[in-house]
């Protein structure tokens, strides 16, 4: 086949804020136990931005270290999409923001709103501008401050989420049209919007003016969660034209290490192969696939040539999967 233009991940980056909460600590505000939360989710601490932290600032950090591992600059970027939940401010986007305090010249920024999908759902619409060479270096970040949406009254949902920001460069490479590319090879991205009622903030510009806070009915969640994000799986894997046992390394959206082990049980996954960060990220939202990417490629496991696959569900409901070899 004649040559043809993939997105290429050359670059991952990954940011925490420095205050780290335990279960323990959340235990003396709410009524639960380090036992509880770990032998039902595997999270057994979170990080907390700072108060005069906003999610920009996780953005920029990681999107540095993105760039800083890629071999680029501010200056090369063209294209930037923030997947986040959490914007500093209703508008201007935390991309424009994130542009702004990287110093990055005048080019395209916006931000993609599926929640937990949301880096998923990014990394597809920027393949849309860099396999078609409509951007030279695009900074793909999932960004969140979910701790700012939490209810610190109602445990069973404010022991669940955390802060943090992963970023990726994306850069337009040459490949033959084979699963041998480096880049993006397969997608499959999902919306369920009937499903809005299991998982959903009780506040918006639009209704009540007000930021609201997070409400989830966890347990109907967990119960499509599986289902939905194995079939997802399936689809991106066929779309890429690759077995899901060809597949080097799951990085999975991190919510509950029992979803990650229901699916990975249902496809038949050697769990090995799962990148799991649940117990010391919790849930970012959209942040946690960059962050779990980050901290594989750092821990050296993940390597350059793999073939990674990147799946998640959340709020919407929104799922999806995808493929790319690093
Ligand atoms: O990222 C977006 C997608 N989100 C998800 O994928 C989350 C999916 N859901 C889950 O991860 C799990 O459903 C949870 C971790 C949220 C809850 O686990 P569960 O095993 O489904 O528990 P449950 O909701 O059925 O609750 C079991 C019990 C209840 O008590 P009763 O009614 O049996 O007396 C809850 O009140 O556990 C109680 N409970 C708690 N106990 C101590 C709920 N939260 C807590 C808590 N500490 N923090």
């Amino acid at each position: 086949m004649a040559g043809i233009v993939r997105s290429v991940v050359t670059g991952v980056g990954g940011y925490l804020p420095e205050r780290v909460v335990t279960n323990a600590e959340l235990s003396t505000r709410v009524d639960t136990t380090d036992e509880w939360i770990r032998e039902r989710t595997g999270i057994h601490q979170r990080h907390q931005a700072a108060d005069d932290q906003p999610v920009s600032d996780l953005a920029v950090e990681a999107a540095r270290r993105a760039l800083e591992a890629a071999g680029r600059t501010p200056a090369d970027v063209d294209l930037i999409i923030v997947a986040t939940t959490t914007p500093d401010l209703t508008f201007p986007a935390v991309a424009a923001i994130v542009q702004r305090k990287l110093g990055c010249p005048i080019g395209i920024a916006f931000d993609v709103q599926a929640v937990c999908s949301g880096f998923v759902y990014a990394l597809s619409v920027a393949d849309g501008f860099v396999a078609r060479n409509r951007a030279k270096c695009a900074l793909v970040i999932g960004a969140e401050t979910m701790t700012r949406l939490m209810d610190w009254t109602d445990r069973t949902t404010c022991v669940l989420f955390g802060d943090g920001a992963g970023a990726v460069v994306l850069e337009p490479g040459e490949g033959q049209g084979t699963t041998a590319d480096r880049g993006l090879l397969g997608l499959a991205l999902r919306a369920d919007g009937t499903k809005q009622d299991l998982l959903y903030v009780d506040g918006g510009v639009s209704t009540n003016r007000q930021t609201g806070y997070l409400r989830m009915l966890g347990n109907q969640v967990f119960r499509h969660a599986v289902v939905n994000i194995s079939e997802a799986v399936t689809a991106a894997a066929a779309d890429a034209g690759v077995e899901v046992s060809d597949v080097d390394w799951f990085i999975p959206h991190q919510a509950n290490q029992r979803i990650l082990e229901g699916v990975a049980k249902r496809l038949g996954i050697d769990e090995t192969k799962v990148i799991s960060t649940v117990a010391i990220h919790a849930n970012t939202s959209a942040a946690s696939i960059p962050l779990a990417l980050d901290h594989g490629i750092k821990d050296g496991r993940i390597k350059p040539g793999q073939l990674l696959l990147l799946e998640a569900m959340g709020g919407g409901l929104t799922w999806g999967a995808c493929v790319l070899r690093l």
